[in-house]
This record gives structure tokens, sequence and C-alpha cells, in this order.
């Protein structure tokens, strides 16, 4: 054969290849209620991000993973990687369940100055520290079955090997003492772990990773305690150039819409004690849907914030049958001061426009009764962000429905105060009876309420209001896709702009 023919023909073989990956990739996440731009695994049970750090342009997502069955039970950490937090590659498991216990949440770091000795060859060591749960232990009645370990990779993530030395941190006798959250602190040179420890924080440091010294306690008597305190994070940011300190706090039970929620304090750090501006109880996302969520590690200046998209209430139970539950969209963080108090604001991250596409929009419209958009663009995989005239800010609602009278509305009360996502006549909501309900959000600004977007999946949404201070994360499961949309306002609103992208799926 010539040589010509020959590379024709190893052409048309690279491409059927490639198109038929493609095609399988596809086929995989395009199950009813697969989310189409957010992370879930392939198959089987996922809950907490955990070892959320950035190296060498890849963003690495640790999870709490079961690989053999849709429900919860021997923890794993599964592992997915990025470029730009947006489409993400599912890799083999990182950590497996060993003679210690079931791998639960915790953090990674990269230890550049080979701090902890477990470096080799010039390699500096990814560093993950997580909770070894043993459950034999804790089925004899024990309290000290939860202990912190470390594993360590050499090759950027893709394999890792657990600490001979395990565990690096012993159990005192405290039934719930788990999800160690790890950071470099420039200022007292040492390493601060952040660890729940049952209704509170507890403090410690280290200069190896191996070795941890109590610091201090925080939070007995702050914020909610409807529940266990989890999956902490605490990390600096910047206000007008000072560095505040912000504390995230998952709480279960006790959220603000029933089940889980994430509950955070901002306040200073000097190294050892963390001090709060206030002790009142504040939630970084007031929907039913982010829980456990917390930041990636060694991405300088950027706080880029990761939350579980589900409840323990129900997400056991949620109606998918390959695999359950997704991660809610990656969030960039920033600090506000509203009145005299500091708050946490959150909105999707800015690699979200490499995926918009199609943008068009409606200007200077009084919606009198209801302004149907369902012909111009399809409710799901989209990305509305509305503006209001502040002159006449109202009860307003978006509609998305079916065909079938299925329905999820999201929308501003005004008399309350209140915006809100109401998933009563969503479609499938009987396999938990708290399910089918609405949900509210206070708002904390009233000078910025004018803009509201929102970032529409399949099966979530996900609402960012008050410029990012008021944010609600829900799921849903129509029993057909909501393709439909609609804008309501009973009162005569004046909408300035809405401009509205299509969202491209992640899995192509
Ligand atoms: C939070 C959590 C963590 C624990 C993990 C177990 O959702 O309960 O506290 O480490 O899940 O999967």
């Amino acid at each position: 054969m010539k040589k010509q023919n020959l590379l024709l023909l190893s052409l048309v073989f690279i491409c059927a290849a490639c198109s038929s990956v493609k095609q399988a990739k596809q086929t995989a996440y395009n199950e009813t209620h697969r989310p189409q731009f957010h992370f879930s695994p392939k198959a089987h049970w996922m809950n907490d991000p955990n070892g959320l750090v950035y190296l060498n342009g890849t963003y690495h997502l640790f999870f709490q993973y079961y690989p053999d069955s849709t429900v919860w039970g021997p923890m794993h950490w599964g592992h997915a990687t990025s470029k730009d937090l947006v489409h993400w590659d599912e890799q083999a498991i990182a950590l497996y369940p060993d003679s210690l216990g079931w791998i639960f949440s915790g953090s990674a770091v990269y230890d550049k100055n080979n701090t902890s000795g477990l470096g080799k060859d010039g390699k500096m060591p990814l560093v993950a520290m997580f909770t070894h749960h043993n459950s034999k232990l804790e089925k004899q009645g024990r309290n000290d079955y939860q202990n912190q370990s470390l594993a360590y990779s050499l090759d950027e993530g893709k394999t890792w090997t657990k600490y001979a030395g395990n565990p690096v941190l012993k159990n005192p006798g405290i039934v719930d003492f788990r999800d160690p959250k790890v950071r470099w602190n420039d200022e007292v040179r040492k390493w601060i772990l952040t660890l729940a420890t049952k209704d509170r924080i507890t403090f410690y440091s280290s200069t190896d990773l191996k070795n941890w010294n109590k610091e201090s306690e925080f939070g007995e008597k702050a914020g909610a305690h409807g529940g266990v305190w989890e999956c902490p994070d605490l990390f600096p940011m910047q206000l007008n150039g000072k560095t505040v300190w912000v504390l995230l706090v998952s709480i279960n039970p006790g959220g603000p819409n029933k089940g889980s929620a994430t509950q955070y304090f901002v306040g200073d750090f000097d190294g050892k004690i963390f001090t709060p501006y206030n002790t009142d109880t504040k939630f970084i996302d007031w929907g039913a849907d982010n829980y456990a969520g917390v930041t990636w590690s060694n991405t300088g200046d950027r706080s880029i914030f990761l939350g579980w998209m589900s409840n323990w209430q129900y997400a056991n139970i949620v109606p998918t049958e390959k695999w359950r539950s997704a991660m809610a969209f990656p969030r960039e963080l920033s600090l506000k001061t509203v009145g005299n108090m500091v708050y946490l604001a959150s909105e999707p991250v800015k690699e979200l426009n490499d995926i918009l596409s199609e943008t068009s929009s409606v200007n200077n419209t009084v919606v009198n009764g209801s302004l149907d958009l369902s012909d111009k663009i399809e409710a799901f995989n989209s990305q509305y962000q509305l503006k209001f005239s502040s002159e006449k800010l109202t009860n307003y609602s978006i509609v998305l429905s079916n065909d079938l009278g299925e329905e999820v509305v999201i929308g501003y009360d005004k008399q309350a105060n209140q915006y809100y996502i109401d998933r009563s006549k969503a479609g499938k909501i009987a396999f938990e009876k708290g399910f089918g309900v609405k949900h509210t959000a206070p708002r904390i600004s009233e000078e910025a309420g004018t803009e509201v977007t929102l970032i529409v999946d399949v099966a979530s949404v996900e609402l960012f209001a008050d410029n990012g201070l008021s944010v609600m994360t829900d799921i849903f499961f129509p029993n057909k896709t909501l393709t439909k949309v609609s804008i309501k306002s009973a009162d005569g609103m004046i909408l300035k702009n809405l401009s509205y992208s299509g969202i491209e799926g992640i899995w192509k």
C-alpha cells in the first residue's frame, strides 16, 4: 500500500476511535436527571468534595465515594481533574479503605518545601490529610474511632501512598472528630489544621504535617448548633486592604431549610486563636442543596468554593439510578460590608463564561402577568441574568416548567423580603416527605437587590441575588425535562434587562 493511503487509512481509524469514545462519553452522561454542566461521577455514590488542590494547571477534586453502590457505604476518595473548573475527567480511585478504617473527608496541600520529608528525589509531595473512620471500633461502642491520617503523592495526584506512621492525630475520646482542613500559615510559619470536633472547631499547628499541637477551640456557643459540626475550612481573604479570616462550618441537621447546610464566621486569626467579629448565624447558601463545601488550596488570591449538591435528609434516596448526586457549580468568594457587618458573597466562577453560548436579551419590558420566553430559549442548561428597575421592585418569579404541568418556581417575595425556590410541584417529590417544599432566603442587603443570576441544569437551580449575598441551590427531579421558561409578575414589574445564554454540556 502506498504511504499516502496508509496515512489516510490510519486517520480514518483514529477518527472512528475518537467518535466512538465521544459517543460512549455522551451516552454515559445522558441518563434521566444527569447534570450536564455539573460534575457527577460516572456511576455510584458520591458525597463531600475532598482534597481540593490546584497544581501546575490542574484542579484536583477528590470526593467521598462508594464504588460498590448508589447509597453511602465504606468510603473511598474518588478523583477527578480539570484544567478550567468546568470540564472534568474522572480518574482512578485515589484512596481505598484499609485496616485503620474507611477514608472520610479531608484536604490536600502542596508541600512545596518538603516540610513533611515525604518528597523524594527532588519531587515535592502533594499531601492529603483525611479521617480514618474505623467502623469496627464504632460498632464496639468506642468513642475514639475517628483519627487523622496522611497519604502522599509524588506524581501530581495520580497515585497515592499512605503514610506508614498513621494515624498522625489520635482521637482524645470525642465521638465526632473529623474532616481535617490543612493550610500553610506564613505568619507563624506552620501548618494550621482546622478540625471538626463534635460541637466546635479545634485548631492545631505543625511544622511537618506529622506532629500536631492543639492551639485552641472555637464555637461551642457561636452560630447554629442544630446538628453536628462537620467539614470546616479556615482561610484568609482581603477586604479593603485588610486580611479577614473566614471560617466555614457545615452542620447536619440544623440548616435554615432543614437538613444540612454550611454556615460561616468572619474574624481574625493570629495563628492560634480565631476571634469572630460576631457570633451570629450566617449561611453561605440558603438553599437545601449545598453542603460540606470547602475551598481549593494553592490558588493564590482566589477563594474558590465547591459544595456537594445534596442534603443528608434525602441524598440516599433521590431518584437517580446509576449514580447519586453531583457537585454544585464552583464559586468565587468575596467579602462585602453591609452596615457594620462583613458577609461572604458568592458567584459562579468566571470560567462559566467559556461554556456560555447564544446570548440574547430582552430590554425595558414591563411584566404584567407573564412573559413567556419558551420559544426563545430552553429552560435548562441556561444562565439568566435579570436586572430590574429599583423604582418598582415588586413580587416576581421565574417559572421553569414542562408540558406535564410540573414546575420549579424561583422568585422574590416583597412582603416577606425573601427570595425563594419552590419545588413543591417539581415532579418526583414523594421519595421523601420534606422534599417537595418551598425554601426561602432572607435578603441581607436592601440596596443591591436589582440583579439576579440563575444557572439552571437538568436537575438543579442556583440563584445568586443581591450581588451574591443571598444564594440558594436546590435540586429537582421532573418526569420530563423542564424546557419552558416564563417570567411572572402580577404587579407590573419593570424588567430593565434580561440576558440569557445557553450553557454547553461539559461531557462532549
Ligand atoms: C459530611 C460527612 C463528613 C464525613 C463524610 C463521610 O457530609 O458526614 O463529616 O467525613 O461525610 O462520608
